[in-house]
């Protein structure tokens, strides 16, 4: 456990300290539009890499920071889907500073990760390997280490996937559960294709996507979270929520999860269908009158709205879900970099406030407090009671994410870097 600050944590602070924080900033030398100056990138990103440090120091060995609840730091196996952020977080965080010992931290937890590329119990894998070893092999090129993991791995997804039903299932459980959040575990599966030449993980990932189109999606362009199949021909048994306020409802992660799925299939693709429905995907959530003024949703746009019949109406009305906003902000930075003209700047512009808002109180903890975790209100769970207005490993690894996305606009680079 941690016991003193460690001396790169007070080195790093001393170099945020000295960064000037002029939050607007004029004009970009390659983007003229863009509001937020390097300088402002780079204090939150110095900071993210002082605060990386002090949860480094808390991690034990065998274990994933989960997140921070009444003062005690909550760790998960590798098993839980969220065991690949901490690894892609510190990955994004060396590509920032270039600081070698964050890349140790990072293969220290990506062997004992590694085993869950044989795991077929759960849809994460895009999650937990992909964010993980496939941001690895992209920052150290190294082939002959996270190749063959990946492949195992994607392997394991693919056989979670019904041609009958032409989706991957998500749980067990239920009849054939498929949530929305699966959409975010298609990027490891184009990738595979990739990188193994066989079309067949792309070939999935496209059918998943349509079929999510096809069935998730109500006329307004909002999602159900869970639609429950039946595996033997495919017809709908069900479209409920499990992390809502109601089955009608618009849980706000599951928006963000849509939104960041499609822009990320157009990207992979190049099918203009894709571009076309992320679009809607952001009109609605961007549009949404129970849409703050801080651009960091509610856990779900219908709760403010929710009257005194739902369970959830007198205690969380008013929560807000960071890590629905990291979501956003990252898929946001790169629909705007989809997109032209108004529409750009319409996008560049929500996520600029975002990344703002979560950069300031009361998302954005002091370095040194919060267990370690850059941000504070995020959501994981109402409905199950489970972490609730605490810091979450992903809002972090999203946050990170849409930072360097922004500063490689800002420097004129390819979004997101080199790929494998
Ligand atoms: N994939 C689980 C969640 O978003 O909470």
């Amino acid at each position: 456990m941690m016991t003193a600050f460690p001396k790169r944590f007070l080195f790093l602070l001393a170099v945020a300290a000295g960064v000037a924080s002029a939050c607007q900033h004029p004009a970009s030398q390659t983007n003229s539009d863009l509001q937020l100056s390097p300088e402002f990138i780079d204090e939150q990103l110095t900071g993210a890499v002082a605060q990386i440090n002090v949860l480094a120091d808390s991690v034990p060995a065998d274990r994933m920071p989960r997140t921070f609840q009444g003062d005690t730091s909550v760790f998960s196996n590798t098993g839980w889907w969220t065991s690949g952020f901490y690894p892609g977080s510190l990955l994004y965080l060396y590509e920032y500073s270039g600081d070698a010992e964050l890349l140790e931290l990072a293969k220290a937890k990506l062997a004992i990760l590694e085993k869950e590329k044989l795991n077929k119990g759960t849809h994460d894998l895009g999650f937990m390997l992909y964010c993980s070893f496939g941001n690895a092999l992209r920052l150290t090129g190294d082939t002959a280490a996270y190749k063959e993991i990946l492949l195992i791995g994607a392997e394991s997804l693919s056989s979670r996937y019904n041609p009958v039903v032409k989706a991957i299932r998500s749980w067990e459980g239920w009849t054939y559960p498929v949530i929305i959040d699966n959409m975010m575990n298609l990027e490891f599966l184009t990738q595979a294709s990739k990188l193994s030449g066989d079309p067949k993980y792309r070939e999935i990932a496209v059918t998943h996507a349509n079929t999510t189109i096809k069935n998730h999606y109500r006329p307004d362009y909002s999602s159900y979270h869970v639609i429950d199949y039946n595996p033997a021909d495919g017809s709908i048994v069900g479209k409920k929520t499990a992390q809502g306020a109601f089955d009608e409802s618009a849980w706000s992660r599951g928006q963000a999860w849509g939104l960041y799925g499609y822009v990320m299939m157009y990207r992979e693709t190049g099918d203009g269908a894709y571009l076309d429905f992320a679009k809607h995907i952001a009109s609605f959530i961007l549009n949404h009158p129970n849409m703050p003024d801080d651009r960091v949703p509610y856990w779900d746009f219908d709760a403010p709205d929710l009257d005194e019949a739902s369970p959830y109406a007198a205690e969380y009305k008013t929560y807000r879900d960071a890590s629905t906003a990291s979501i956003l902000a990252s898929a946001l930075i790169e629909l705007s970099t989809q997109t032209s003209g108004d529409e750009r700047r319409g996008y560049i512009t929500t996520a600029e406030k975002i990344l703002q808002s979560l950069s300031s109180a009361p998302y954005k903890a002091e370095i040194g407090t919060n267990g370690g975790f850059i941000l504070k209100h995020s959501v994981g769970s109402i409905p199950h009671g489970s972490e609730i207005d605490v810091p979450l490993t992903y809002a972090d690894y999203y946050y990170v994410e849409a930072l360097i996305r922004y500063k490689r606009l800002l420097e004129g680079q390819p979004l997101l870097g080199r790929t494998p």
